[in-house]
């Protein structure tokens, strides 16, 4: 029962994140959107995404838009590169 309240907002945020792109909000909404997952501090299977190199979240990024499948595959598809380069310099700052 936790679990499928867990989905339910964890969908919500991927709608929030998808219109957010294809409105052209801030690169700053967008890496909010993301962190609704990625948490601060957090390790392991989503990790905040501060503690990845610039080098590993562009590589990832670019595997995941080869990616079908997954729910990061789809996310990565609705940002264009550019996006996800403003994205792995705002992390990059932080
Ligand atoms: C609904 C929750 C959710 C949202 C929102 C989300 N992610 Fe993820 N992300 C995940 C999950 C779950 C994984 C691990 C699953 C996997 O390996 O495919 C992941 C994995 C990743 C990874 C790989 C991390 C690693 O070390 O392997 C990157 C990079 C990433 N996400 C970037 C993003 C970016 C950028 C955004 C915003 C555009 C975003 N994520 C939004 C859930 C989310």
């Amino acid at each position: 029962m936790k679990k499928s309240i867990g989905c339910f907002v964890l969908s919500l945020g991927f709608v929030f994140c998808v219109s957010s792109v294809s409105y052209g909000g801030g690169i700053e909404d967008v890496a909010k959107s993301c962190m609704a997952c990625h948490k601060e501090g957090q390790t392991g299977k989503k990790p905040d995404l501060k503690t990845l190199s610039k080098k590993d979240f562009m590589e990832k990024m670019q595997e995941y838009k080869e990616d079908d499948g997954s729910f990061m595959g789809k996310k990565a598809k609705a940002l264009s590169d550019q996006q996800i380069k403003d994205l792995a310099d705002y992390f990059s700052k932080k």
